[in-house]
């Protein structure tokens, strides 16, 4: 049996029309796969690789620790070097009032955990989410997420979960003395990088102070410097109780976390005892990656750079067949017609040595989110090539 027919019969399957090309290795802004093909990383594995692939700091760090320790116990026993480590790196960078962090392996976990934190905390039961919007597959996420079409399947999923449309200010009424929390990202990315209209997160903010509802920011698609600040609620000044960090935060190893106040955290840690508890939550060699990637993007001043990128992007694509782009720093939406010219689009482009996506809401955009490595050369080839794509029918 070849590695195709192991993959194909023998590895469980997303989608019938998985991309499939096999890699044989990454390096920073580029995969390589047999016979010499490469392809440009348009999208960093979903807003991972924001400091590109095999950053020497990052492999080197995994490879330290590695040799120094990997798993020990359980998270939450022990002290462990590289989760203090890191902690002391990232709270400079936060909201002052986030400044205690559980750490879990991935983004569903740690929305997870930050929502039955919020039902600890507030006592109460409603949760309330955007429609549109993805938080993770796990049956907690996916019942405060999604659309309907996504969800239908998989019900009975959490009771007590309600919906709203994403920007529309009327609706925050909704939240209520019910309302443990409200989950949200700052911005919506698998809608199609959809931005909150000005005075949205603000008014979210005061009507969730006003009846004791926690409001969750979830930033794995736009923390770590992908919009040109380190957090995306930075643009607005709105600080939630609680943030959810995901991909990037483990520089490409499997890491997440939810963070809030400490007097918030602390209802995690009795009544019940263990009441939320993770064998890998945390992992050395994640958070030794974690901090080998921050100190590097900010080293590197990598997010001072996110703007003028952007806006290469933005003067470079235009063509007759984009309606719109939509943009927050380096996580962009190209918005076509339909969804089967953007489909052409992504295999032309990766006949073309490009690597691009849709999006899950919306298969009618082409997703770009390099990593923040990208140079002004780079994004010139991409935007190039991408044009040509565009050029092509479908
Ligand atoms: C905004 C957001 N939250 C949560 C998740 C889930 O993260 P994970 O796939 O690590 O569970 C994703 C994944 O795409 C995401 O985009």
């Amino acid at each position: 049996m070849n590695t195709r027919e192991i993959f194909f019969r023998h590895q469980g399957q997303t989608s019938a029309f998985p991309l499939a090309m096999e890699i044989e290795r990454a390096e920073g802004l580029y995969l390589y796969g047999r016979e010499g093909r490469r392809w440009l990383d348009l999208i960093s594995g979903i807003a991972v690789s924001n400091m590109g692939h095999g950053h020497p700091r990052i492999v080197a760090a995994v490879q330290e620790q590695a040799a120094r320790h990997m798993h020990t116990m359980v998270y939450g026993e022990l002290i462990q070097s590289p989760q203090t480590a890191f902690a002391a790196k990232l709270l400079p960078l936060l909201p002052a009032s986030l400044n205690n962090i559980y750490y879990v392996n991935s983004g569903s976990e740690a929305v997870e955990g930050a929502l039955k934190l919020a039902k600890r905390f507030t006592g109460r039961t409603e949760l309330i989410g955007f429609n549109q919007s993805y938080h993770g597959s796990t049956h907690g996420a996916i019942s405060i997420g999604g659309t309907e079409a996504w969800k239908a399947a998989f019900r009975p999923l959490l009771p007590d979960v309600r919906n709203l449309d994403y920007g529309v200010v009327d609706q925050l009424s909704a939240i209520s003395g019910r309302t443990a929390a409200v989950l949200i990202e700052p911005v919506q990315a698998e809608s199609g990088v959809t931005l909150p209209p000005k005075g949205y997160l603000e008014a979210l903010r005061s009507r969730c102070a006003e009846t004791g509802a926690l409001l969750i920011f979830d930033e794995s698609q736009t923390g770590c410097g992908r919009t040109g600040t380190f957090l995306a609620l930075e643009h607005s000044g709105v600080v939630p109780d609680i943030l959810v960090m995901a991909k990037a935060f483990g520089g490409g190893m499997p890491l997440g976390a939810f963070i809030a106040s400490q007097d918030v955290m602390k209802v995690l840690t009795c009544d019940p005892v263990l009441g939320h508890i993770t064998t890998f939550g945390g992992h050395p060699l994640s958070c030794a990656a974690g901090l080998a990637a921050l100190t590097a993007m900010l080293e590197e001043e990598r997010m001072a750079q996110v703007p003028k990128l952007e806006a290469q992007f933005r003067d470079t694509l235009k063509h007759p067949a984009i309606k719109a782009l939509r943009s927050c720093g380096l996580l962009m939406a190209l918005e076509l017609e339909r969804a089967e010219k953007t489909q052409a689009v992504i295999a032309a482009a990766l006949d073309a040595g490009l690597l691009t996506d849709w999006f899950l809401y919306a298969p009618h955009c082409v997703r770009i989110a390099p990593p923040l490595t990208i140079t002004p050369d780079e994004v010139s080839w991409a935007c190039a090539r991408l044009l040509e794509c565009l050029d092509k029918d479908g």
